[in-house]
């Protein structure tokens, strides 16, 4: 008999990343609290980092193990070197090692440029790029020493860069924000273009407007929803699912030949809605 919708979605996903070691900075709320769970659906065990909401992370912790996989809980600031070097080593020490490093930890100081302090502009970039830089090489240094190990995966490991949509679309009043995603993008290339010989896979997942607490403006009244979906051809505001789904994907064999890619995963927000009907 037929399993439902969710059982068979269960199933497959059961298949995807058994008994691979996934690390998702950021885990404890919105994107990467859904792709710490759906890792943990796919059969991963799964490190949680989080700097602030160490009861939101244990949660999904719980949750995770409730899954029938291995799960703890790491505080780390991915902008502090010495924390995210001790991140990655206690994961190789606990887990045996690395195969998934989704780097999602980011955040938003906005403020028009004319006001934006240096503070502002340097928290987004130490968090949003520089944080990923220092989360994809420590996950690099261990998928090389380790390499292929072909009953695990195909590849010797997986970085998946968490972008957004202003990794191409300019954003006023964010020009932090904007410049951190846009250099994740590049990034991610110089990256995969790097390590892609020793058969480590680099990618991106860009997001677009996502219901989760940073931009909770933006789609918590209808007024503001309504103007949020004007930007959206698909017209509805993506779900953190969405993205997690997305980042499975991607960290499979089923995108094993998918090297220094960005996915969007926008309902169409790359699209320039404005020129549906002007232009
Ligand atoms: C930002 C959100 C924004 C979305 C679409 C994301 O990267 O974090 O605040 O709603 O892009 O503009």
């Amino acid at each position: 008999m037929a399993g439902s919708v969710d059982e068979d979605r269960g199933t497959a996903y059961a298949q995807l990343l058994r008994g691979q070691k996934a690390l998702v900075t950021g885990a404890h709320s919105g994107i990467g609290m859904a792709t710490a769970i759906a890792l943990g659906r796919a059969g991963a065990d799964v490190v949680v980092n989080y700097v602030v909401g160490a009861d939101e992370a244990e949660k999904v912790v719980a949750q995770i193990e409730g899954l029938g996989v291995r799960a703890y809980a790491h505080e780390a600031d991915v902008s502090d070197e010495d924390q995210v070097v001790a991140m990655v080593a206690r994961m190789v020490k606990e887990f045996g090692t690395i195969d998934i490093m989704v780097a999602n930890a980011g955040l938003q100081r906005d403020a028009a440029a004319t006001d934006m302090t240096l503070q502002q502009w340097q928290k987004v970039i130490d968090v949003n790029l520089t944080g990923q830089f220092l989360c994809a090489r420590e996950a690099a240094k261990e998928f090389v020493r380790r390499g292929v190990v072909p009953e695990v995966s195909r590849s010797a490991g997986k970085i998946i860069c968490m972008s957004s949509v202003h990794q191409i679309i300019p954003w006023s009043g964010h020009v932090n924000y904007a410049s951190s995603k846009g250099g994740v993008g590049m990034l991610m290339q110089t990256l995969a273009q790097e390590l892609a010989p020793q058969h480590i896979r680099v990618n991106a997942i860009a997001p677009g407007a996502i219901r989760t607490p940073i931009n909770r403006d933006a789609w918590s009244t209808p007024e503001a929803e309504a103007e949020l979906l004007k930007l959206i051809p698909y017209r509805r505001v993506g779900d953190p699912d969405d993205i997690a789904d997305a980042v499975v994907a991607m960290a499979s064999d089923l995108l094993d030949y998918v090297v220094g890619s960005t996915l969007f995963v926008d309902g169409g927000m790359t699209l320039f809605p404005g020129f549906a009907t002007g232009g």
